[in-house]
């Protein structure tokens, strides 16, 4: 049930929903979610289906423009982005700023926000022929810069993109390759960070998203506002769960302790990360595909008896049994099996919320668009209720 309360500002009334419990704030034909249900569909299409039969291209192409493309602007899609990989190489020498230790995400920040003091030719948010490339330039570059991050960090050469691969490949290949060996991608392990980005593409609007909106309603540049969306990402409590997730499950160590541990979770001492959702109050249709990716990865690796997978799976069934968590209706969400996918192809841990950055870009990028589009769109501005000191008058420094 909504109610439209906006008419209430004109009467002096406004309410009080910190966190956004029960706020919405925009419509929007991108993103469904019945969190009682456990839905997720983009533009309509079910997550689970998208997952199985899509690529990550074609579910961009989906959430950019509202409709799956025809094979012939599919090609025309996929053949631009590959186009735009490459980033000016002035901008490669920002990365000497930051210690050679810098947290990922800190330097994607930085490095993403740069991208608007590149791109003056395109930066007229009211023209859609500026916007789109715009979009395309944050798709097609993001990834780019995410692998840079990760080469920096371990102090690698940076590996140029290569049109020959396809856009996943490509960033296995940027990340992984070294100039000294041929790079032969695996179709399995390919297929699986495929679906990691797929799922996290798009999630209405989440704390991130939500930060992109704003920004870019007071008319920001699209590569400020996708900058200011990496930084809402980074917390644990949004995309830096996968992270912290794996950390816990590396924490735990062994089977034998998660009764322990789960314990822990009920006395308050910490929370299980991976678990729980602001909109799910059942089961992440997400989580669901990762487990099965999980299972797929292991197995491709001959990694079957995963210690942390078989771990993670014994925490699920204890929690799902607990009165703790049924009570409060907390389920694993999608990041609580991802660590898990992604340590397997190889990412390291403080590269794991990066690579959701990657996902979610087209996310953002088609939420501010639709957002950008509307005519009738106004800058956001949240109230307050104000709970400081009544009116006083100034006392010199003397007399205080
Ligand atoms: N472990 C233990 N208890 C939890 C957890 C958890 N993971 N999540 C919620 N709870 C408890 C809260 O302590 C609270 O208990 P109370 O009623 O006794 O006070 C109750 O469940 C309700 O939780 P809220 O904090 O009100 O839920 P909210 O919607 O604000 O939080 C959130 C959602 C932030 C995702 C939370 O569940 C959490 O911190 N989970 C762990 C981090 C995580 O996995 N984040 C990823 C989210 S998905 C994503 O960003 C892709």
């Amino acid at each position: 049930d909504v109610i439209d309360i906006r008419a209430l500002s004109k009467l002096g009334v406004f309410t009080y929903d910190p966190a956004f419990f029960s706020t919405s704030s925009c419509t929007s034909e991108i993103t469904f979610i019945d969190g009682d249900a456990g839905l997720l569909y983009y533009r309509g299409y079910p997550i689970e289906q998208l997952a199985e039969k899509s690529d990550f291209l074609e579910v961009c192409y989906l959430l950019l423009n509202g409709e799956l493309p025809t094979a012939a602007q599919k090609t025309e899609f996929s053949n631009n982005i590959t186009h735009h990989t490459m980033v000016h190489d002035q901008l490669a020498r920002f990365f000497n700023g930051f210690r050679r230790d810098a947290h990922p995400m800190a330097v994607m920040v930085g490095v993403v926000g740069a991208l608007s003091a590149f791109y003056h030719d395109s930066l007229d948010i009211n023209n859609p022929q500026h916007r789109e490339i715009s979009a395309k330039r944050l798709l097609a570059k993001v990834p780019t810069i995410a692998a840079m991050t990760h080469k920096y960090n371990v102090g690698e050469p940076f590996m140029y993109p290569k049109n020959k691969f396809g856009f996943v490949e490509n960033l296995m290949y940027m990340m992984f390759a070294t100039p000294a060996e041929e790079y032969v991608p695996n179709p399995v392990l390919v297929r699986a960070l495929e679906r990691i980005l797929i799922l996290h593409a798009d999630h209405e609007q989440n704390a991130s998203t939500s930060t992109v909106r704003l920004a870019g309603s007071s008319g920001a540049n699209p590569f400020a506002c996708i900058a200011s969306g990496i930084a809402a990402l980074w917390g644990p409590a949004h995309g830096g769960a996968n992270e912290a997730a794996l950390k816990m499950l590396e924490e735990i160590g062994d089977v034998s302790r998660v009764p322990e541990y789960v314990q822990g979770v009920k006395d308050k001492k910490y929370k299980l990360m991976g678990f729980g959702h602001r909109v799910y109050k059942n089961m992440d249709p997400r989580a669901s595909v990762m487990r099965q990716t999980c299972y797929e990865v292991l197995k491709e690796l001959k990694l079957e008896n995963d210690k942390l997978f078989g771990l993670a799976m014994e925490l699920e069934k204890t929690a799902l049994k607990d009165s703790y968590f049924i009570d409060r209706k907390l389920y694993p969400n999608v990041d609580f099996y991802s660590g898990i996918v992604l340590r397997a192809l190889g990412i390291p841990i403080n590269m794991f919320t990066v690579i959701f950055a990657v996902a979610r870009t087209i996310g953002w990028v088609s939420q501010w668009n639709e957002m950008i589009a509307d005519a009738e769109h106004k800058i956001g501005r949240p109230r307050q209720l104000y709970r400081g000191s009544v009116r006083r008058d100034f006392v010199p420094i003397a007399k205080r």
